[in-house]
């Protein structure tokens, strides 16, 4: 049984810590650089509105309701089957899966804020070379930094929902968004913010292909934290008397503006300062340094603070990525939280390391397969996999297996007459949705 639990305003900052992430102001801007812009952001936004808010609370219902680890609520939850049920919960293998790469990207960024204190790069090329140098020959610097992230987020963890979780958020996300907000309030007196502004939000729907569209699906479930667990183990320590529907609009309102304003600010900065939006996964290693370099001391400024924020930012989430699976050594397997913390870290650690290699001149050829190295096997299989598999389970384990009376009764003093056109989003829409992008994903079926 558990006995720390969050504030109220504590669960939305962890939530919303978990959510905005690397996904939010690193890969989103790149992504809607090389899918085209604002039909991209588009179709994201939609897919927030209508299936990640409902799956949201779909999945601090059971946190809620379970009161354990993932592996426990789904079982306690069914009302048969529980033995089926229970594998469910294996969901949360997923968050650890995503920490093998999103440990050595967090790497990159201490790096990075090291490097922008020192020297940036002054040219896209110089910027390139020095990206290069690090992610594809230096061993020893991403080695180094992945052990300070391994160190960092294991002791967080070890310190338990309230001393650690809780206490990391409540100092990172504010200093977080007086970080990316003053920075944005910056980009807006710049001459290039009307087509940065153009470039997200004026959709040309013929730049939409169905890869696209995909991607935008797929990355509305990774942004937001769903489908793994970790809303739902963080949900199992709300207080008793929450407001379940108002803390997932909080924290999906929040993450949408952070990914939002990242964008628009990053924009602005390369079409000010230097590159296009076009840069692929480097953008903010490669094209971002070399605009903050052409922007004077300002920018020297500004790089150290934004790779510090990024890095709050991937450090807030990667806890909630472990924490899943600590808690279920701790609550299943009578594990103490220390050994738990201990035991979990090692294994991103370990295979953080495999990650290192299969990007290193040398060893990346005994680490690809089919034209894809071990860092993209691990990405595709989580977020384009086992992310929506998740949030589809949910969306049936809440909408059929789990009796109406005992949603009705969490979700309806606070969902009101909404109540059944979530209900239905849960049942019917989500569901159908999820299945037919997991569906493409695979190449089973393409458009
Ligand atoms: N939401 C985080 C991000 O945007 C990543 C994440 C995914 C965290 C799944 C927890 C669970 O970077």
């Amino acid at each position: 049984m558990k006995v720390a639990r969050f504030s109220k305003i504590g669960f939305i900052l962890a939530a919303a810590g978990s959510a905005v992430g690397l996904g939010n102001i690193w890969k989103f801007p790149y992504i809607t650089g090389e899918y085209g812009g604002g039909a991209f952001v588009a179709v994201y936004l939609i897919t927030v509105v209508l299936i990640g808010f409902s799956i949201m609370i779909a999945e601090m219902f059971i946190g809620y309701k379970g009161r354990s680890d993932t592996v426990s609520s789904f079982e306690k939850l069914a009302p048969k089957h529980k033995s089926f049920w229970k594998y469910a919960g294996f969901q949360s293998m997923a968050g650890l899966m995503i920490m093998f790469f999103y440990a050595v990207v967090i790497g990159w960024i201490f790096d990075y804020i090291v490097l922008s204190l020192t020297h940036l790069p002054s040219s896209v090329e110089e910027a390139q070379n020095t990206f290069t140098q690090m992610a594809h020959k230096d061993f020893f610097t991403q080695f180094f930094y992945l052990t300070v992230a391994f160190m960092i987020v294991t002791y967080v963890v070890s310190k338990g929902i309230k001393g650690g979780i809780e206490r990391l958020n409540d100092y990172l996300m504010p200093l977080l968004f007086i970080i990316i907000g003053g920075m944005f309030l910056y980009s807006l007196s710049l001459d290039s913010f009307s087509k940065s502004f153009e470039f997200m939000f004026k959709p040309d729907w013929s730049k939409l292909n169905s890869k696209a569209f995909l991607v935008a699906v797929g990355h509305a479930f990774f942004t937001l934290s769903l489908g793994m667990g970790a809303i739902m183990t963080y949900a199992a320590s709300m207080p008793k008397d929450s407001n379940l529907v108002k803390s997932a609009f909080w924290v999906v309102v929040l993450d949408t503006v952070i990914a939002l304003l990242a964008g628009l600010m990053l924009f602005t900065f390369l079409y000010e300062f230097g590159a296009g939006p076009d840069k692929g996964p480097g953008l903010v290693f490669i094209s971002l340094p070399s605009a903050f370099y052409a922007m004077g001391v300002l920018g020297n400024f500004f790089a150290v603070i934004f790779f510090i924020a990024l890095a709050f930012a991937g450090l807030t989430s990667a806890v909630s990525l472990v924490e899943p699976m600590v808690q279920y050594m701790i609550d299943k397997h009578l594990y103490s939280r220390k050994k738990a913390s201990i035991v979990m870290g090692l294994v991103f650690y370990f295979f953080g390391i495999v990650t290192i290699l299969s990007g290193l001149d040398g060893t990346k050829e005994y680490l690809t397969w089919g034209g894809s190295n071990f860092f993209d096997w691990v990405d595709f299989i989580t977020a384009s996999v086992m992310l929506p598999l998740g949030g589809f389970v949910m969306s049936i384990f809440v909408g059929y297996i789990v009796p109406k009376s005992e949603v009705e009764s969490v979700l309806k003093p606070h969902l009101k007459s909404f109540f059944d056109v979530w209900y239905f989003n849960l049942r019917y829409i989500a569901p159908v949705a999820l299945f037919i992008v997991m569906l493409n994903m695979l190449g089973i079926i393409k458009f």
